[in-house]
């Protein structure tokens, strides 16, 4: 375990003294990591104050390839800088590595995770596909379809940045996005990502994973099972699965299916899931073309991001690409990304904003709701 320090090569700047944060209860878990909510004093952002932030951890320190897993999150989440569609790093305790101890600190998304989340409000959701008519309930109200495309869009964008990184995520799924306040949900879990040298790989899925049982089979693209090849189109052929996912309010793909053989054979003869009822007709043409056999022919996150958008009423655009500028600023700071890199083909939405320039102070944006008058990302109705 020794030789896990030096897989740490990272910018000191992210070092965050361990006696300065206090762990909470937990949140998540999974087979190797588990994820607990923590108060840190002090942390990026946040002045000297105390910042609730979610901490993630190995579940046992003798595990080496559940460490190696988590040195390679940080690793991902350094490089990747900062996007309000992707859950931002804070901070990393390494100094007890070499015990087995790492702690990678993220912002805290109070709403958890998507899947559980549209679980937990399926029976207020009786009418989720009318458009909500009153916006005056923001914080009880039910989920309704405006909201379902709002998180499809935002999710496209974080996965577009992604995208111009280089990286692939590999386990895209509802589980893995997490919902902040104000309506916006980041991608998270970067814990099968990795960093592409090439457009397409094969990749040797670490060893933890391996195991076919860990393999996300049902949102996995179809030259992904066969063939074991990954691609920012066989994260495409996945985020088609969480739209599914989210216009069925968090069913399991494939209903009647398991995850094996059966499956995977029927992809292969060309079965695929139908569009949930509830889906916009548009949605159910994006699902589609997102699980094409052939990769090439799926779109882009970007054309995801644009043909949405394009379904979306505009003051939303303009929002997001406002809220956004908070973020580039942190990547100036961190010196990590450019705020080029960082709008993508987003920049096409610029122009719109700029009309809808002065609705909206960036450093006002990210009030919470229980200091009233917060800011929705959904359209009000005038
Ligand atoms: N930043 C966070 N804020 C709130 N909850 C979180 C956060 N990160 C993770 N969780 C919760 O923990 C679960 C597991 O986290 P994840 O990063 O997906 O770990 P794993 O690699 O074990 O799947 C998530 O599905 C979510 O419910
Ligand atoms: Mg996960």
């Amino acid at each position: 375990m020794e030789e896990q320090s030096e897989l740490v090569p990272y910018d000191k700047r992210w070092e965050f003294p361990r006696y300065r944060i206090k762990l909470g209860i937990q949140l998540g878990v999974g087979c190797f990591g588990r994820v607990v909510k923590g108060e840190a004093v002090g942390i990026k952002g946040s002045g000297e104050t105390v910042k609730t932030v979610a901490v993630k951890m190995v579940r046992s320190v003798t595990n080496v390839a559940a460490l190696e897993a988590l040195v390679s999150e940080l690793k991902i989440l350094i490089h990747l800088g900062s996007h309000m569609n992707v859950v931002n790093l804070l901070g990393a305790c390494t100094k007890k590595i070499s015990q087995g101890e790492l702690l990678v600190i993220v912002e805290y998304c109070r709403y958890g995770n998507l899947r559980t989340y549209l679980m937990n409000h399926r029976d207020k959701s009786q009418s989720f596909w009318q458009y909500q008519q009153d916006p005056d309930v923001t914080l009880t109200r039910s989920i309704s379809t405006r909201d379902l495309i709002s998180w499809s869009y935002q999710i496209a964008r974080g996965m577009d940045y992604l995208a111009s990184k280089k990286v692939l995520h590999g386990d895209l799924a509802a589980r893995n996005v997490l919902l902040a306040d104000d309506g916006v949900a980041k991608v998270a879990d970067f814990g099968m990502a990795k960093k592409m040298h090439f457009d397409i790989m094969t990749q040797h899925r670490s060893k933890i994973k391996t195991n076919a049982g860990l393999m996300p089979v049902k949102w996995m693209a179809i030259e992904s099972l066969t063939d074991r090849v990954f691609s920012t189109q066989s994260d495409v052929w996945s985020y088609g699965v969480v739209l599914w996912e989210l216009f069925t309010l968090g069913k399991v793909p494939y209903p009647g299916f398991g995850a094996g053989h059966q499956l995977i054979q029927a992809i292969q003869n060309g079965y695929r899931m139908e569009k949930p009822n509830k889906a916009p007709n548009l949605f159910g043409e994006l699902m589609t073309n997102c699980w094409k056999t052939d990769p090439k022919e799926r779109p882009a996150f970007s054309q995801l991001e644009e043909t949405i958008c394009g379904h979306m009423e505009s003051t939303v655009n303009s929002n997001y690409l406002n809220l956004n500028a908070l973020y580039v600023k942190f990547n100036e700071e961190n010196d990590t990304a450019t705020a080029k890199d960082l709008f993508g083909l987003a920049k096409l939405l610029t122009e719109k904003s700029q009309m809808n320039e002065n609705k909206l102070q960036v450093n006002d944006n990210f009030r919470s709701p229980k200091n009233g008058n917060s800011y929705s990302p959904f359209p009000q109705r005038a």
